[in-house]
């Protein structure tokens, strides 16, 4: 783990919102690190989770009421305030969004935030026209510039069956981002501030006419998690994206190419770095490509693959500007292992990320969904994960680099 939370009070603060189901998720890994949490629920929150379940997992009574009997009502809210290291609202509400941002204090957690001086942490979640409101975008940009740190929520299907930016952070997204933010503060900063990462994602389209190329069903989104992840330990990202169409996580630069050459190019371009993950499923060939459209009545078209330079064994073994840290990913359909034991041989990387293409008992197929099974290829040998999300790999995966940097 990236930094241990060993003993650091944690304020949970639950807002009114469907995301509040996820409160659990979070206080179960802040507490997993070791964390002190104490939560305090909103009116609104708790129609969504039980603060009986909070209690049992928190290990203390959950604070709810400003008016609570067994404690003097004017001095609650500043214990709350004063004790904790960290604030963190999650989920945060459109509406406890703009009370923090108006300074309104009409409810204990309220109250808690305006009279706190600790660092707070907001991990916003709600329907997507409500996240683009002018209104709340103009609360968020109070908030920041109030010195409040944001989480911004994710994209994707929601409780309401509509889909758009607005799904919370995943919880190892926001509970690394506590971690960076308290090391941060104690002059330790995270092993990956100010170091350079180049990911690239996506799939390569290699052009046969003007119209037609050679290409494949990658996505993107476990490179583009991956770019998110990173960056919230505080790396500065450059991702190199083949033709997807996916949202350029915040605060990442995102270079865009299409073909393999152009990838090839642009990561030499981006030395030099201090890690490189390369998930992009580049086309293993290119056509040298008509400059006219092929048409039915000229015949088959007679297409002459030529090789494309393998980026990653050529990053892996460069004499000059190696990164530190090499990372591959093996998509394969059969002998999974096997092949990618191979891959991570042949190459060079350090690691290589072996992922199955084809749907198992076990796994998903690797491209194009949301969850992913990985199984981690090392010198020490073959670490398999459970199946999660993509962006809960992508966390963990930057979890393991951010120790391999710590020491
Ligand atoms: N890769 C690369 N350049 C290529 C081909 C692959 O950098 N021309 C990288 C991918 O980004 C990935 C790893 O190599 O990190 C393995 O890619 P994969 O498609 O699984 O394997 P290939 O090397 O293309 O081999 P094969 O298609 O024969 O399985």
């Amino acid at each position: 783990m990236a930094s241990s939370l060993n003993g650091k009070q944690i304020l949970l603060v639950i807002s009114g919102s469907i995301a509040a189901v996820k409160a659990p998720d979070i206080l179960r890994l802040l507490r997993k690190e070791k964390a002190e949490v104490q939560c305090l629920v909103t009116q609104g929150g708790a129609h969504f989770i039980t603060p009986m379940a909070l209690a049992s997992l928190s290990g203390h009574s959950v604070a709810q009421d400003i008016w609570n009997e067994e404690e003097e009502a004017s001095i609650r809210h500043i214990r709350l305030a004063r004790q904790a290291d960290l604030i963190l609202v999650a989920p945060a509400s459109a509406n406890f969004i703009a009370k923090m941002a108006t300074g309104l204090a009409d409810d204990l957690a309220s109250t808690v935030l305006l009279a706190a001086d600790s660092p707070v942490l907001i991990a916003p979640a709600m329907n997507h026209r409500m996240w683009h409101h002018a209104a709340t975008q103009r609360n968020l940009a109070q908030l920041r510039a109030d010195g409040i740190q944001c989480i911004n929520p994710d994209e994707g299907m929601m409780a309401c069956g509509e889909s758009g930016v607005g799904r919370l952070a995943e919880p190892q997204r926001i509970v690394a981002t506590v971690q960076s933010l308290l090391s941060e503060r104690e002059g330790g900063g995270s092993p990956l501030k100010g170091r350079h990462f180049i990911v690239t994602a996506g799939p390569t389209h290699e052009p046969i006419d003007p119209v037609r190329y050679l290409g494949n069903r990658s996505s993107g989104k476990q490179g583009f998690a991956i770019a998110e992840a990173l960056h919230s330990y505080g790396a500065q990202v450059t991702l190199i994206a083949g033709p997807v169409d996916a949202v350029t996580p915040v605060g990442v630069e995102r270079i865009d190419v299409k073909t393999a050459l152009e990838m090839k190019a642009a990561v030499e371009n981006a030395l030099p770095a201090d890690g490189a993950i390369l998930t992009a499923a580049v086309a293993d060939w290119r056509v040298e490509p008509s400059t006219s459209k092929y048409k039915k009545e000229g015949g088959k078209p007679s297409l002459t693959l030529i090789e494309n330079p393998d980026i990653l064994a050529e990053l892996s073994q460069r004499k000059t500007n190696r990164p530190r840290l090499v990372i591959g990913f093996a998509a394969e359909s059969d002998n999974l292992l096997e092949n990618a034991v191979t891959k991570f041989k042949k190459k060079g990387c350090d690691w290589i990320i072996a992922n199955s293409i084809v749907a198992t008992k076990e796994a998903p197929a690797a491209m194009g969904g949301d969850d992913n099974r990985v199984h981690l290829i090392t010198q020490k040998g073959i670490e398999s994960w459970d199946r999660m999300s993509k962006k809960a790999v992508a966390c963990k995966l930057a979890n393991y680099i951010t120790h391999y940097f710590k020491v």
